[in-house]
């Protein structure tokens, strides 16, 4: 499945410039801006509250934004955009709920087609091949509110991927899942966004299990921004500036931990990224 570009290839598919985002008289999100190429895989990566989600809902066009602009594809913000895949943050599936997996990945193809729907022939086919690239055919036929959480992933990946976007929106959909199941669907989410050229935003307030794989990140802390390659972002400047206070970035073995000095003795905290806290007093730092 090949998604030809229907502006320059060198052009953004996502451009967020200068965004700002009060919510019942707080200013949720300030001055965000990145931009995102075809293909390009980014890490959205933030603390509860950061403002991810608000984030997403902007990009939908499901949020106003207070100043600045949204174009995905070159274009202004529409709701409904059959550029964008998006799989939310909270999906309930009630086992008692009769509808198979690939009844689901199916619902995908009614939400932005326009014009002469699929014949029923056609229409198995597109199905058949997409739960082949999530790598879910074996439990096609399976309800889905009985699946696993990993297994639920890569139906709710297919349905958002079936209608061919152009940039799929993840809302930590690493979440829930253990460690294997969090490597396979980042590997899977790689591998599509290499060979379908499908850019794709990830958010998730753990950045170590997408470093493997991530082209660039934006950290949120406290509605702020800093988007650059992991090298350029995760560096105790530009974290510290971001939090407005001192932050010590630590590697070890192969994993980013983000450390905050505090004032005395007492108040120097340390947090692993994953949430596992190494010190006694935690200053959540995601
Ligand atoms: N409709 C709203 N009215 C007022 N405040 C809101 C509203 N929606 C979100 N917020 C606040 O905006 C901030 C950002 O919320 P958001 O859901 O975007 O964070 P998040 O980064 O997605 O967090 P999480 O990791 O917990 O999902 C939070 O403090 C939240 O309470
Ligand atoms: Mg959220």
């Amino acid at each position: 499945m090949n998604v030809l570009p229907d502006h320059g290839a060198d052009d953004p598919i996502l451009s967020v410039d200068g965004v700002s985002v009060w919510l019942s008289g707080r200013e949720v999100l300030h001055d965000v801006r990145f931009r995102i190429m075809p293909g390009e895989f980014t890490g959205l990566i933030g603390s509860n509250g950061a403002g991810k989600t608000t984030l997403f809902r902007v990009i939908l066009g499901l949020q106003a934004s207070s100043t600045g602009s949204v174009l995905v594809g070159g274009r202004p913000l529409t709701r409904r955009n059959p550029i964008i895949g998006y799989v939310p943050q909270k999906v309930f599936l009630d086992p008692d709920m009769p509808l198979r997996a690939r009844d689901v990945v199916a619902l995908g193809l009614d939400g932005h087609r326009l014009g002469v729907p699929l014949g029923w022939r056609r229409r198995r086919q597109a199905v058949d091949a997409m739960l082949d690239a999530v790598d879910a055919r074996h439990f096609a036929d399976a309800r889905v509110g009985n699946l696993s959480g990993g297994e639920q992933q890569r139906v709710l990946i297919a349905h958002a991927l079936i209608s061919r976007p152009r940039l799929l929106l993840l809302d930590e959909p690493l979440a829930n899942l253990d460690i294997r199941a969090e490597g396979e669907v980042v590997a899977l989410l790689a591998r599509i966004a290499r060979e379908q050229r499908i850019a794709v935003l990830i958010s998730a307030h753990d950045v170590n299990p997408l470093l493997p794989v991530l082209d660039r990140l934006v950290y949120v802390a406290s509605g702020k921004t800093a988007s650059g390659t992991t090298a350029e972002v995760i560096r105790a400047e530009v974290l510290s500036a971001l939090y407005g206070q001192h932050v010590d970035v630590l590697r070890v073995h192969g994993r980013i931990l983000v450390v905050a000095g505090a004032e005395g003795p007492s108040g120097v905290t340390f947090e692993e990224t994953d949430g596992a806290a190494v010190g006694p007093d935690i200053v959540s730092l995601r």
